[in-house]
C-alpha cells in the first residue's frame, strides 16, 4: 500500500519532467526552424513522394530545393515569397504571368537574363502543391554531401540532426502519454485499495501502521519538493544546457585547415597548377551566380575519355557515368544557411582572385580549407577592401557622394558591406 502511493509520486514527478523537457525541446526545434522555411506543416508522405518525383522529373534540371541558383532560383523559402494561388499560376504557364505585367514575375523574368521557364499545363493544383511541399520539405533536411554537377546541394550546417529532430517530440509524447495511463491506472488502484482498507477499518482488522496510511493524504507539495522531481529537472536542465552548447560549437563550425579525403584522388596541383587549366573551366558558377559549382563527371570525361583511361581513379568517374551516380565530393567549404555569399559579387563585381579567400588551390594536392569562413574575417575584409569603382558606371554617383563626404578611397564598408541585412536574410 505505502509502496502504491510511493511510486505515484515517482510517476507524477516522472511525468513533470518529461513534459518540461517537451515543452523544451518544442520551443528549441521551433527556433531551428524558424531560419527555415515557415510552412513545413507536417505533409503526408504519400504526397511527399508524388512530389519528389515530379520534382525530380521536371524541375530539378534548373532548380535547387535549397536556396542554391541552379539554372532558376533556388526554391527554399518560396512559400514565403509567394503565395499558393500565384506559384500555382506561375508553375502551370509563367509566361502568361510575365506578359500579364506581375511586378514580381518581371522582376525575377529580368534577374535571371530572360531565361524561359517552361510551361507545365499538365499539372494539376494538386501535383503543384506536391511538388511545393517536396521542395519545402528536402529543403529543410538537405544532405551532408555535395553532388557534383550544377545541380549542387547546399549542405546545411547541422541539418544531419534536423531530421532525426522531427522525432524527438513524438517520441517524448507517446512517452508522456504512457506515463498518464500508468498514473491513471495507479490512481485507480490506489482509489481501490483505500476503499477496501476502509471496509477493513470498519469491521476493525486494521493494525496501526495500515490506519496511518489511510489517513495520510496524497500532497501534491510533497511531489515538487521531492528529491526525485527536483533531480530530474536538475537533469532535464543539464541535458538543455548541454545541447545548447553543442550547437553553439557546431555552430560556429570553424573549420580552418579542414581537408577531407576525396572519392577519388583529384589533383589541384595537377589539373590548376601544372596543366593550367582556368578554374572557370570546371567551376562554371562563379561568375554568374552565387555557387561556384563543382563539375560533373561529363566535364572530366573532355580529357579522360581520351587521358588515363586505365588508371583505377578515372575508371571510377567512368563508373560514375555508367551507373548515372554522381560523384560524391565532400564538401570543404561551407557557411552556415543563415549567412549568403554570392560568388560573382566578389569575383567578378568585386575583381578579386579566388585565391584571396580561398589560398594557393594551384598548388594543393588535396582542397584544405585555408580562410575562417568566420562573420569577423567577411567584416574585415570589408573594412579593408577598397572598392574598384573605376570603369564601372555602376558606381559613378556612390563615388561622387563618398568623395564630397570623405578623402578616404571608398572601402566594401562604405557601399553598405556591414550591413546585417546584405549578409544575412
Ligand atoms: C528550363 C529551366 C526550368 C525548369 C525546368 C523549371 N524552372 Fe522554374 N524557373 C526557371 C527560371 C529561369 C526562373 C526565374 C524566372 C524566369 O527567368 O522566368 C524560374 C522561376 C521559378 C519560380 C519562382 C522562384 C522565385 O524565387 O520566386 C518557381 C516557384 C519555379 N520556377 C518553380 C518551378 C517548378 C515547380 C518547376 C517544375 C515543375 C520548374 N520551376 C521548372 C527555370 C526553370
Ligand atoms: C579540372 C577541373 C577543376 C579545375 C580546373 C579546378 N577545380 Fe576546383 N575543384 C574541382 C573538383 C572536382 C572539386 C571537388 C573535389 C575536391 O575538393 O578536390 C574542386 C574543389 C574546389 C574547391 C573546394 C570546394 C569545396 O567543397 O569547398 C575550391 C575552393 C576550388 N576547387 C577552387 C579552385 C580554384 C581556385 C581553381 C583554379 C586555381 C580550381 N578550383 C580549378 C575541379 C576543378
Ligand atoms: C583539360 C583536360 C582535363 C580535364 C578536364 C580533367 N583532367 Fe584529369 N588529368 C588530365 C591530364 C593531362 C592528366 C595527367 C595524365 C598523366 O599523368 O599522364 C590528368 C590526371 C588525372 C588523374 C590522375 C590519374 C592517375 O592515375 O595518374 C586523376 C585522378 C584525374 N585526372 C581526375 C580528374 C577529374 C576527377 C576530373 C574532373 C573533375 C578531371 N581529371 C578533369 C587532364 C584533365
Ligand atoms: C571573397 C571570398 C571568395 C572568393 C574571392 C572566392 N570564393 Fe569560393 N567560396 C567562398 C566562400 C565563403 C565559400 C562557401 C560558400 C557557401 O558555403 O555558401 C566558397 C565556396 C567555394 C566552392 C564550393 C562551393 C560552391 O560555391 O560551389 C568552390 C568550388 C569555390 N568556392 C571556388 C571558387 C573559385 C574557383 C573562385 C575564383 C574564381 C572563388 N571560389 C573565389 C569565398 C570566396
Ligand atoms: C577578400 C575580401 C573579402 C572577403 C573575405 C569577403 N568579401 Fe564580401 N565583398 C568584398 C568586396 C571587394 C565587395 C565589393 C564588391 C563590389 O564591388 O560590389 C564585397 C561585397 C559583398 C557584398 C555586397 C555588399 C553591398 O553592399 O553590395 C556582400 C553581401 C558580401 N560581400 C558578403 C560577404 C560575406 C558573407 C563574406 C564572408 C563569408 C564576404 N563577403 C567576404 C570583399 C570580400
Ligand atoms: C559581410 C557579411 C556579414 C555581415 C555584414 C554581417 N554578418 Fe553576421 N555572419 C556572417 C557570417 C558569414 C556568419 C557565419 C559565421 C560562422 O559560421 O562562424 C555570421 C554569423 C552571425 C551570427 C551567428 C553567431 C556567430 O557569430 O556565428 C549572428 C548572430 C550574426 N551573424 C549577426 C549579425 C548582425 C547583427 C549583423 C549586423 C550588425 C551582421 N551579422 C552582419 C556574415 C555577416
Amino acid at each position: 500500500m505505502y509502496s502504491a502511493r510511493n511510486l505515484s509520486r515517482y510517476a507524477c514527478a516522472l511525468l513533470m519532467g518529461l513534459l518540461l523537457l517537451f515543452s523544451v525541446n518544442n520551443s528549441v526545434f521551433a527556433q531551428d526552424g524558424g531560419q527555415d522555411d515557415g510552412a513545413t506543416a507536417a505533409a503526408d508522405p504519400a504526397v511527399l513522394e508524388h512530389g519528389k518525383k515530379l520534382f525530380n522529373q521536371k524541375c530539378k534540371s534548373c532548380h535547387a530545393v535549397t536556396a542554391e541558383v541552379v539554372v532558376g532560383p533556388g526554391l527554399k523559402g518560396i512559400l514565403d515569397r509567394r503565395d499558393e494561388a500565384w506559384l500555382i499560376k506561375w508553375i502551370r504557364n509563367s509566361q502568361a504571368v510575365i506578359a500579364s505585367g506581375d511586378e514580381y514575375a518581371v522582376k525575377i523574368y529580368e534577374q535571371y537574363n530572360k531565361t524561359q521557364m517552361q510551361s507545365f499545363p499538365e499539372l494539376s493544383d494538386d501535383d503543384i502543391r506536391a511538388i511545393l511541399a517536396y521542395s519545402v520539405d528536402a529543403g529543410n533536411a538537405v544532405v551532408a554531401t555535395t553532388t557534383p554537377g550544377e545541380n549542387n546541394d547546399k549542405t546545411a550546417s547541422g541539418s544531419g540532426d534536423s531530421a532525426l529532430a522531427g522525432y524527438v517530440p513524438i517520441i517524448l509524447g507517446v512517452l508522456a502519454f504512457v506515463l498518464v495511463l500508468i498514473l491513471a491506472v495507479l490512481f485507480l488502484l490506489i482509489t481501490i485499495l483505500t476503499r477496501y482498507l476502509k471496509q477493513q477499518e470498519q469491521s476493525g482488522k486494521l493494525d496501526e501502521s495500515d490506519q496511518e496510511v489511510l489517513n495520510q493524504k496524497f500532497n501534491i507539495l510533497a511531489v515538487f519538493q521531492s528529491k526525485i522531481f527536483i533531480g530530474g529537472v536538475a537533469v532535464v536542465f543539464v541535458l538543455v544546457v548541454a545541447k545548447a552548447v553543442l550547437d553553439g560549437l557546431i555552430g560556429i563550425g570553424i573549420q580552418q585547415g579542414y581537408a577531407p579525403t576525396q572519392p577519388i584522388a583529384f589533383s589541384h596541383k595537377l589539373h590548376a597548377g601544372e596543366l593550367e587549366i582556368d578554374c572557370e573551366y570546371c567551376h562554371t558558377g562563379v561568375r554568374k551566380g552565387k555557387s561556384a559549382t563543382i563539375p560533373a563527371a561529363n566535364t572530366c570525361m573532355n580529357c579522360h575519355n581520351a587521358i588515363k583511361r586505365e588508371s583505377p581513379e578515372i575508371k571510377k568517374i567512368y563508373a560514375a557515368i555508367e551507373n548515372d551516380k554522381p560523384i560524391e565530393w565532400v564538401r570543404i567549404h561551407n557557411l552556415p544557411d543563415f549567412a549568403y555569399f554570392n560568388h560573382a559579387q566578389h569575383v567578378e563585381v568585386g575583381g578579386l582572385e579566388c585565391q584571396n579567400c580561398h589560398g594557393e588551390i594551384e598548388q594543393m594536392e588535396v582542397v584544405q580549407q585555408r580562410s575562417t569562413l568566420t562573420m569577423g574575417w567577411c567584416i574585415d575584409c570589408h573594412r579593408e577592401t577598397v572598392v574598384k569603382a573605376e570603369g564601372n558606371a555602376y558606381y559613378d554617383r556612390l563615388l561622387e557622394t563618398h568623395k564630397a563626404n570623405s578623402k578616404k578611397p571608398m572601402r566594401v564598408e562604405d557601399i553598405g558591406g556591414l550591413e546585417c541585412a546584405k549578409c544575412h536574410y
